[in-house]
């Protein structure tokens, strides 16, 4: 099983972007986690393609773009025009997620759908085979520095168990509230990707700090 830590931007020094995204560039860190808000699926607003565009200029490593927006599938293929490698919306954000994740494919990013911590693993059962990736998130979508919930544990788990029968090569990502002190779990509970803003971008040492999730 792989293990992938993915930083999230939205911890960053904003007047010190490109300075910061090149910190997880040279890291052990394999993506770059962008996590976009409309103020309307969550209580908060983030950046939008520009800040997206930017990013994409500071390092070559994919970007992991999760939209906490309404209604996805009206702005995907301009996420990954804008240089968006992976797509992650939210299932309660749409009506139609079959069409949301067709229009990912089409764009050429891999697809990912994430949950949030009241929505049942099961509602995922339908679209499982046609995703790459399923976002758990382990705090309530909005705002970074969040405690995580460890009841987080058992939905992961319970995840791998139906990805075993429907999606065997699916990765499970989690999100909200990780360090190195919770990354072991998180791994052996079957997260293959972690996401960590403020435990990576407040450390005395962001590199190490990732390096330590990943060897955790
Ligand atoms: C929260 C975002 C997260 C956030 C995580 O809604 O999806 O990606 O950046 O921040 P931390 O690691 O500080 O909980
Ligand atoms: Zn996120």
């Amino acid at each position: 099983m792989q293990r992938i830590i993915a930083p999230s931007v939205l911890a960053a020094d904003f007047g010190h972007l490109e300075r910061d995204v090149r910190m997880v560039d040279r890291s052990e860190a394999a993506w770059v986690h962008v996590d976009v808000m409309d103020g309307v699926f969550v209580p908060n607003i983030s950046f939008g393609f520009s800040v997206l565009r930017a990013v994409r200029r500071a390092t070559a490593k994919p970007l992991d773009v999760h939209l906490m927006i309404t209604a996805p599938e009206r702005y995907a293929a301009r996420f990954a025009h804008d240089g968006a490698d992976r797509i992650t919306f939210h299932l309660e954000a749409t009506d139609d997620a079959a069409h949301c994740i067709s229009l990912i494919r089409e764009s050429g990013a891999a697809v990912g759908i994430s949950i949030k911590p009241a929505t049942p693993v099961e509602a995922l059962r339908e679209v499982l085979p046609s995703v790459d990736m399923v976002l758990v998130m382990s705090v309530e979508p909005g705002f970074g520095g969040q405690r995580f919930m460890p009841a987080s544990l058992d939905r992961i788990a319970a995840l791998r168990r139906m990805a075993d029968e429907l999606n065997p090569g699916l990765l499970i990502e989690v999100d909200g509230g990780i360090s190195s002190a919770n990354a072991r779990v998180l791994f052996e509970a079957g997260a293959d990707v972690l996401v960590a803003g403020s435990s990576v971008f407040r450390a005395a040492d962001p590199e190490a700090e990732i390096a330590n999730m990943l060897h955790a």
